[in-house]
């Protein structure tokens, strides 16, 4: 991505696969569990925020309760043209047929009238890239509207080289990963990013609230068998601390080319650390 918050169709589609096998179990449960206490009149009104080709709608919709009716936002119109046709498709848990509408919008200023009516607000690989305002309006917004939300996959910062599931890390790789983390915090459009602070900042701003929360990790855990999105990291790790620290460009270079030969000789694993949060206005289970 650049700092103008854009990211590229063939991007989200190589990291697809390991951010659903990431996803962590008990968050979601508890999204069906509050979806089935809470009183249903019409179609499930579900807003996705930052949708871009639709990755989430594609992991959730099949595992949620319908019928549901989905709205994706996102700033790339061309994002949200891939989103419509592959998500179209999609059936419900009990195999009904979804229903998907997109709107070309810039979620820097936080609209409550999107929010009318919709029973859980979802983001995925989102959070991270918003500013701690964003997410107290987001709060503001749920609260307002009585709605659940599950954000997902927000980077903590926790990533580990391991070989033979023992960490490898050493001071090189904590170096260039403080480095890494200055640069998730820059300014992606929408205000200073949390970076790695984003679930703590989603789990105080929901908690402050007094909504329940449910949360977990949800790391990726990539083996040798998907080196090609590790070496993607990898570049784009070394690409960002070109960028946030250019007097050490030396020093990444050979950080950059010791990770990378150790991946391809398929060495070592990468873990890269996140996190899932779902926030309620009530606890899962109860009934209203
Ligand atoms: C890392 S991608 C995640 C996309 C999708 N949720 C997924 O899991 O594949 C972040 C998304 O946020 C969108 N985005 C970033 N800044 C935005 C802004 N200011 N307004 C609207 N969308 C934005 C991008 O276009 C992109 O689709």
């Amino acid at each position: 991505m650049n700092t103008a918050g854009t990211f590229s169709e063939s991007w989200l589609a190589r990291r697809e696969q390991a951010d659903h096998d990431a996803r962590a179990m008990a968050p979601l449960q508890a999204t069906v569990d509050w979806l089935a206490t809470r009183e249903r009149h019409a179609p499930w009104q579900l807003l996705d925020l930052g949708s871009g080709s639709g990755a989430n709608v594609r992991y959730l919709a099949p595992r949620l309760p319908g019928p549901q009716h989905w709205h994706l936002i996102d700033h790339d119109d061309s994002l949200l043209g891939h989103a419509v046709g592959r998500c179209q498709p999609l059936r419900d848990n009990a195999g009904t047929s979804i229903h998907v509408t997109t709107h070309q919008r810039d979620l820097h200023a936080l609209d409550t009238s999107w929010f009318a009516g919709i029973d859980l607000v979802t983001a995925s690989a989102l959070c991270d890239l918003v500013s701690a305002t964003w997410v107290e309006a987001l709060a503001d917004a749920c609260a307002a509207h009585h709605a659940a939300t599950l954000i997902t996959l927000s980077v903590d910062g926790n990533i580990r080289f391991q070989a033979d599931d023992v960490m490898v890390n050493d001071d090189e790789d904590a170096w260039l990963f403080e480095i890494l983390a200055a640069h998730q915090r820059r300014d992606k459009g929408l205000g200073p990013a949390l970076g790695t602070t984003a679930p703590q900042a989603l789990i105080a701003a929901f908690t402050a609230r007094d909504f329940h929360i449910v949360d977990a990790e949800s790391p990726w855990r990539l083996t040798p068998a998907q080196r090609p999105l590790a070496l993607s990291l990898i570049d784009g790790w070394a690409a960002a601390a070109r960028e946030q620290a250019p007097h050490d460009r030396q020093r990444i270079e050979r950080w950059w080319q010791h990770r990378r030969e150790a991946l391809d000789r398929g060495h070592l694993d990468l873990l890269v650390g996140h996190r899932d949060v779902f926030a309620a206005p009530e606890p899962p289970h109860a009934s209203r």
